[in-house]
């Protein structure tokens, strides 16, 4: 009779595939597998099976790219958030909606515990563990990697030749990836040296800018209230109007990243990132916001999008505070429409054009030409009064900025 039921969060993988086994002999128990499909192309084939044949009694694997795009994509497009003004995140949207689904499936069997294959150093065990927490305090959550007795892939591979683990796991392996349909994050090996440019093995969904075609493509984005909705006037799903634009981008090189982050627990760490999609997404989306939001707005929200980005990097999606925000960006995205044209050439991104019924620029103000409407003399009390205070400071102190030479 077994004592425990255990969700474990599963990949395939070295890690988790020795996990299952692993746990389910420490803790007596039965154990469910969950893998959920954000779009990763490598991982799924052959997983039901290799969950089963590890000593799985169930495996999950559930399809949740719509959901992934439609509620946590768009989120981060619309809430411009950026961590640390470059990574879209595509790693970290990821993990509270897989949160939720093992929280999910642990209610709906019964289970009174759940696991997942997250390092002690990490990101992910902070969003893994602060989105199940939140979502269901009551499970007990298992993290094997920070108390295992294995010191080393290689002793990983002997325990799963032991006991009969199906692994494919090659001793050397180049890269720590991870892979949805937002992005790739790409870690280790010889990217942990910051003086070493990442070599071209680094990177599978983007060719190096420099073999890029000498002709460059030229795309058309529309926007509906923040959301994308087309391209090339061409109406499409969400996770469909991301990939293809994955694959356009991929082929001209758009969308490497090369970053050192702060990390949650305060490391400093190395990612190599491929975002062609997120990064042609988030930058025709900041040209149309330049368009039809009002000066206040946009400079409030560039504020509201860099503490939405460390509220999502750091685990905090199921909270008040992001609640809060992702209502302040939805009111303002209800300008947010129309078409952005870019060119995209050698893995640059150059904005051709900008569309809007709800543009803010006016022509007549901005020209300098005769049929100019901006009355000049306006400026001239604005001045006089924007600068007040600080005319005042002057008259009744001295002022430190000017120093009279002799
Ligand atoms: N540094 C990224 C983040 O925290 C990605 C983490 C996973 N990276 C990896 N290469 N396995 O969101």
């Amino acid at each position: 009779m077994q004592n425990n039921k255990i969700v474990v969060a599963y990949s395939g993988g070295l890690d988790t595939s020795v996990m299952v086994k692993w746990l389910s002999k420490k803790y007596n128990a039965e154990i469910i597998t969950v893998t959920g499909n954000l779009g990763q192309k490598s991982e799924l084939i052959n997983l039901e099976e290799k969950a089963l044949s590890t000593g799985a009694s169930k495996a999950y694997i559930v399809n949740l790219q719509k959901e992934f795009i439609e509620d946590y994509a768009w989120k981060a497009l619309k809430g411009g958030a950026l961590y640390e003004g470059e990574y879209p995140l595509a790693t970290a949207i990821g993990r509270p909606l897989l949160a939720k689904l093992m929280v999910e499936i642990a209610q709906k069997e019964g289970a009174n515990m759940v696991a997942h294959g997250c390092t002690g150093k990490g990101n992910d065990q902070v969003r893994f563990e602060v989105g199940m927490k939140t979502l269901d305090p009551n499970l007990e959550i298992l993290a094997p990697l920070r108390e295992w007795e294995f010191k080393s892939r290689e002793e990983e591979i002997e325990y799963a030749k032991a006991n009969d683990i199906p692994v494919s796991a090659k001793l050397e392996k180049l890269y720590s990836i991870d892979e949805n349909i937002w992005g790739i994050a790409t870690e280790c090996g010889i990217l942990e040296d910051t003086s070493q440019a990442p070599p071209d093995d680094a990177y599978q969904m983007t060719i190096n800018p420099k073999n890029a075609p000498q002709e460059s493509v030229v795309i058309k984005i529309t926007f509906e209230k923040g959301i994308p909705t087309k391209i090339d006037g061409v109406e499409m799903p969400g996770t469909q109007l991301v990939s293809t634009l994955n694959d356009i981008g991929g082929k001209h090189g758009i969308g490497r990243l090369d970053i050192i982050e702060n990390r949650v627990v305060g490391i400093k760490s190395r990612e190599v990132y491929e975002a062609p999609g997120a990064m042609i997404l988030h930058e025709a989306h900041r040209q149309l916001e330049k368009l039809t939001l009002d000066k206040d707005t946009f400079r409030y929200k560039q504020n509201a999008s860099n503490t939405y980005a460390n509220l999502i990097y750091d685990g905090f999606w199921f909270t008040p505070l992001f609640d809060s925000l992702t209502a302040f960006f939805d009111k303002v995205q209800e300008r947010v429409t129309g078409e952005v044209t870019l060119e995209l050439y050698k893995g640059t991104i150059k904005i051709l054009s900008r569309i809007s019924e709800n543009s803010l620029y006016s022509q007549e103000l901005a020209t300098y030409t005769e049929e100019d409407a901006f009355n000049h003399k306006d400026a001239e009390g604005f001045i006089n009064i924007t600068s007040l205070p600080h005319q005042v400071i002057t008259r009744h102190t001295k002022n430190k900025f000017v120093v009279v030479k002799s």
